[in-house]
């Protein structure tokens, strides 16, 4: 391969056909998830009203490997494996002698990574006759994700938009009804969980994710499907990973210095990241794995590492977690797919045995970072992945200025081509760079449940 090269490809016949748990090879297991009434470890039967076996026994598999169906791979070929770029543009513009390497998942047909999971969240949801789909979504990316993937296999898609999202993106409403999905505005007056909050508020995931849970529960063939934070989904990320260690081989690396992902609640990080961590327990590669945040939802940064609840009402098990309170409703900052409260308990888990480490972000930096990113390398990021890029840019610099040559592997987790209006306002001058203040934070995880 030449040296100028800037695409590093995989063969349809290289895609994985395996996903990779990284629970079996952690020295310490992660704490169980608890039942929200009796607090004991929740057992398969605890979620069978909400998931099908297949994903049940994924959540909670300790097997290394986990086969991908058939019926999942073909559908996975429209896109993958996804390309790993060098952003040879980018480097040269910060003159920095790191190499920084891009695995861009925006090929996808809902322009995220968010398609390795809605196929076979959808794929063994439709072979055990489930005919709909209930689900949240907060910039929208993950209920295009499900809406694809439901059109694929015959069935229904409803979506619970967050309140803020829906107002001010029309066009991912669209994209999801493309695809055949109903969208609700979050909170709406059709539940429970919505109607606890006033006519018009800006909703939030922690409420959508109420909203979505409770109908699903109420029917036999409903269930309910999450785009981050449970196992499961992060499983079914590692496709990402995986592609990555095989393209970074092609392009002639030993390994990476620095992987670095955004996170929301820890799908697209968890996906790149553990086949990393495999790496680096087996001694083979020591990156530093980085989760970069937004300051306004810093919950790896500033929240409490405790037993809290995935959603606002309280109707799903307690997990361990890092969380900000589950009452908490970040301000309205760009990167709507990064306002969670939580972040998933393995990455929770990982983060707090020390072998991920996290870092928040201020907005407008993210989007200055992304504006050069679009100026050099041609490809609009979502405002999630443009923290990522911040972080590389910071660690490209730094590397200009100590002379070395590390290799910085950055998530794109995501196109940003539906979020012009994110870049609208920043160009405008526009964004607010909001911290959250300690007083805040206290209220926040003052609702957290005391065990
Ligand atoms: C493009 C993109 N990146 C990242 C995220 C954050 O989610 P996660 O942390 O689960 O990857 C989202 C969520 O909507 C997203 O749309």
């Amino acid at each position: 391969m030449s040296d100028e090269a800037v695409k590093y490809l995989l063969d349809d016949s290289e895609m994985p056909t395996q996903w990779y748990n990284v629970v079996a090879d952690l020295p310490t297991p992660p704490p169980p998830p608890l039942h929200p009434g009796t607090h004991q470890p929740v057992g398969p039967d605890d979620l069978s009203g909400l998931f099908p076996p297949e994903l049940i026994a994924q959540e909670v598999t300790a097997e290394r490997f986990v086969e991908i169906p058939r019926a999942v791979r073909e559908v996975y070929r429209l896109w993958r494996p996804s390309p790993l770029f060098r952003a040879r543009r980018l480097e040269a513009k910060l003159a920095t002698p790191a190499r920084i390497y891009y695995k861009y998942e925006g090929v996808s047909p809902a322009g995220s990574h968010k398609t390795n999971t809605s196929v076979p969240q959808a794929y063994y949801n439709s072979i055990n006759g489930i005919t709909r789909l209930t689900t949240e979504t907060g910039a929208g990316q993950w209920g295009t994700a499900l809406a694809f993937a439901c059109s694929l296999f015959g069935m229904h898609c409803d979506v619970w938009q967050v309140g803020a999202s829906f107002d001010s993106k029309p066009a991912r409403r669209t994209l999801m009804e493309t695809f055949g999905a109903t969208v609700f505005r979050s909170p709406t007056r059709d539940t429970e969980s919505g109607r606890a909050f006033p006519e018009g508020h800006p909703g939030s995931l922690g409420i959508a994710i109420s909203e979505a849970v409770e109908v699903a529960a109420q029917q036999d063939d409903v269930k309910y499907a999450l785009g981050s934070v449970l196992n499961h989904v992060l499983l079914h990320q590692t496709v990402i990973g995986e592609e990555a260690l095989l393209q970074l081989a092609k392009a002639g690396e030993s390994g990476a210095d620095l992987v670095i992902g955004c996170a929301g609640g820890g799908s697209n990080l968890a996906g790149l990241t553990f086949p990393f961590v495999r790496e680096k327990l087996a001694g083979k590669q020591n990156p530093r794995l980085i989760a970069v945040e937004p300051a306004a939802c810093p919950t790896l940064t500033r929240g409490e590492y405790r037993y809290d609840f995935g959603d606002t009402a309280g109707l799903t098990p307690l997990m361990k977690m890092y969380t900000l309170g589950h009452d908490f409703v970040p301000s309205a900052i760009h990167a709507g797919g990064l306002r969670y409260h939580g972040m998933a308990p393995l990455v929770s888990h990982l983060v707090h045995e020390g072998h991920i480490e996290a870092v928040a972000l201020h907005q407008n930096e993210c989007f200055a970072a992304a504006i050069e990113f679009a100026r050099t390398e041609g490809i609009v990021p979502a405002p999630e992945s443009s923290h990522a890029i911040a972080l590389a840019r910071q660690e490209a610099l730094a590397c200009a200025e100590s002379g070395e040559d590390k290799v910085i592997v950055v998530g794109l987790s995501g196109h940003g081509m539906l979020e012009l209006g994110a870049y609208e306002s920043y160009l405008a001058g526009g964004l607010a760079d909001e911290a959250l203040s300690e007083e805040a934070l206290t209220v926040a995880l003052a609702g957290v449940p005391q065990l």
